[in-house]
């Protein structure tokens, strides 16, 4: 795909993958987000940075999670927000998708955020939009989902500080999986140690061995001394046919529980993007427990969003698009 995704003077315009980004503009990325993360703590959560902007959020796709932590972002930064409700709106009467995209920038919004089922959605979207409108890409089909990964780096720094001797492991359903994609390109341009995948190899991507990653199909041998693990979902809804055996055999092979956990290092982070299916890929015991930072993904998407944004629109004050 061509890399719409920075201007003329190497700035953000889109973020659509982290494929194409260079390490500077990730860590760019994260040290805003760490300016915006003290916000909550403060009585004025708010700044003033979008205001006057309108961001639209375009959610083609079901999404709890990412949906609302855009919205606040985009409002903590004082923008206008729309949410376009796709089960409502004139998609379900059969506009195509560039009809619906023209409505909207007639509505004069300045950033969309894209939330799509198809692969390259984002792509089109940001490949027809008219000069001086940007596009989020909040997951694409199983292609990229990057500020999920922006966010889960956030993470990883703020509990290990430096990348660069961390191994990381992720389990389970890597091939239908954006996030996964995009969390591998992310570690290996942060320049981490090693990343494993781990999973039955009807849910590793065939192309993984090209990723820069480490294959393993038996859990424990794979959680062996790492420093963060990453958990995925089973993605049913992306699977074709059977590519599993039942959730419970899936569990016993797969889920993370007390037991395994202590086959990585004894200060490993346990982190998953949620939505979390207890005691399918994790046990409550791990989701609920001490070295579970779960939630608090969850808190870093929103100083995150707001940092993707504020640097797209130009508005950190610094210049720096
Ligand atoms: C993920 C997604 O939608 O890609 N969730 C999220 O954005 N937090 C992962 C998933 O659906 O399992």
């Amino acid at each position: 795909m061509e890399n719409l995704q920075l201007d003329d003077r190497g700035g953000l315009r889109h973020l659509l993958a982290i494929e194409g980004l260079e390490r500077a503009h990730l860590e760019k990325i994260l040290d805003v987000a760490e300016s915006f993360a003290v916000l909550p703590g403060r009585q004025v959560k708010k700044v003033p940075l979008l205001r006057g902007r309108i961001v639209t959020n375009l959610f083609f796709e079901s999404s709890t999670r990412t949906r609302t932590t855009f919205e606040l972002a985009a409002k903590l930064l004082s923008a206008d927000v729309i949410n376009f409700n796709v089960n409502v709106s004139a998609t379900a009467k059969g506009e195509t998708l560039l009809d619906t995209l023209r409505n909207l920038e007639a509505m004069h919004s300045d950033l969309f955020v894209v939330r799509h089922q198809h692969s390259g959605a984002a792509h089109f979207i940001a490949h027809h939009a008219s000069p001086g409108v940007s596009v989020v890409n909040a997951g694409d089909g199983r292609h990229a989902h990057p500020t999920q990964a922006l966010l889960d780096m956030f993470t990883i720094r703020r509990h290990k500080g430096d990348f660069t001797p961390l191994r990381v492991a992720i389990v389970g359903d890597i091939q239908h999986s954006r996030v996964a994609r995009s969390q591998i390109m992310a570690l290996n341009l942060l320049g981490v140690t090693e990343v494993r995948i781990i999973g039955p190899s009807t849910l590793l991507p065939a192309e993984a061995r090209t990723l820069g990653v480490h294959l393993y199909h038996d859990l424990e041998s794979g959680l062996e001394e790492v420093d963060v693990i990453i958990m995925l979902r089973l993605q049913r809804e992306r699977m074709e046919g059977a590519l599993l055996p039942s959730a419970h055999e899936y569990f016993q092979l797969y889920g993370l529980t007390e037991a395994r956990l202590k086959r990585a290092k004894p200060d490993a982070i346990v982190m998953h993007p949620g939505p979390i299916n207890r005691g399918v890929e994790i046990a409550s015991e791990v989701a609920d427990g001490p070295r579970s930072v779960i939630l608090q993904q969850v808190s870093h998407g929103i100083a995150v969003r707001m940092a993707v944004m504020s640097l797209i629109l130009g508005a950190h004050g610094d210049g720096d698009r």
